[in-house]
């Protein structure tokens, strides 16, 4: 049951995996292992707490200029977790869908994924959406040249919103009530920059692989005692 003030969307930069891996001595590609285990363990948490929506963000349209040793790693342990751990996803009834640009994605972690959103598409529970090859100025003007496509010469915001990622094709996601940030950066590095012009942003120090249940639960409470304006008056 959605209980008062809860947030129905909830958008998530999960950053900090390269630091925490740094702090223990370990590869990269640990950190971005354990970062796959606090997705699901968040997955899991919003979907108990009733939350309609989660989106994060997995990679990024800047996160190429990494090695490709890591870009790789990355896109290895989306292969692995969605043929693993996250078929659990189906038990607890959650909905995969994904944005982002999918034609640069490896076609192993492509194929996975595709399947996973094919086998979850009839659960009606929580909303998962990964953002994968996902920026925010290039969903605008993907969304932008579809119109002009159809020959549009005049658009409104509803036109722009219906042709991001999350508009039509996926059943037009609301906008995030919440956006957290982990790993104390203070920034938003091109998310869901058209969604979230009135999200409220809450920030953690955690480091997104340290993330659980309990510091979840303690960021929608602070969350819970913002008062939104959406440049009214309360
Ligand atoms: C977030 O962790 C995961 C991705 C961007 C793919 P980082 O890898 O950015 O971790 P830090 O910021 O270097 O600690
Ligand atoms: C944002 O984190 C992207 C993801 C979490 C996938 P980054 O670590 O790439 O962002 P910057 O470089 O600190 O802005
Ligand atoms: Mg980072």
């Amino acid at each position: 049951m959605l209980e008062n003030n809860m947030p129905k969307h909830v958008a998530v930069i999960m950053d900090g995996n390269g630091r925490w891996a740094k702090k223990k001595n370990l590869p990269r590609v640990m950190g971005h292992n354990a970062g796959m285990q606090a997705m699901k363990r968040i997955v899991i948490a919003s979907s108990q707490m009733g939350i309609k929506y989660l989106t994060v963000y997995a990679f990024s349209t800047e996160n190429w200029k990494r090695s490709s040793e890591e870009v790789g790693g990355i896109f290895n342990l989306l292969v692995k977790y969605v043929n693993s751990e996250l078929k659990e996803l189906n038990d607890n009834n959650v909905k995969v869908n994904s944005i982002g640009d999918y034609e640069m994605v490896p076609k192993s972690a492509k194929d996975k994924l595709e399947a996973l959103i094919d086998s979850t598409k009839e659960n009606d529970g929580l909303i998962f959406n990964i953002a994968i090859n996902y920026g925010g100025r290039a969903e605008i003007v993907r969304g932008v040249n579809k119109l002009i496509a159809e020959g549009k010469v005049e658009i409104t915001e509803n036109d722009i919103a219906n042709n991001l990622y999350t508009g039509n094709e996926i059943g037009n996601i609301p906008d995030p009530d919440l956006l957290i940030r982990t790993s104390g950066e203070q920034r938003i590095s091109n998310f869901l920059l058209w969604q979230c012009a009135y999200s409220e942003f809450v920030f953690t120090d955690v480091l997104w692989p340290d993330m659980d249940k309990s510091e979840f639960i303690r960021l929608i409470d602070i969350y819970k005692n913002r008062n939104r304006r959406y440049g009214g008056r309360s």
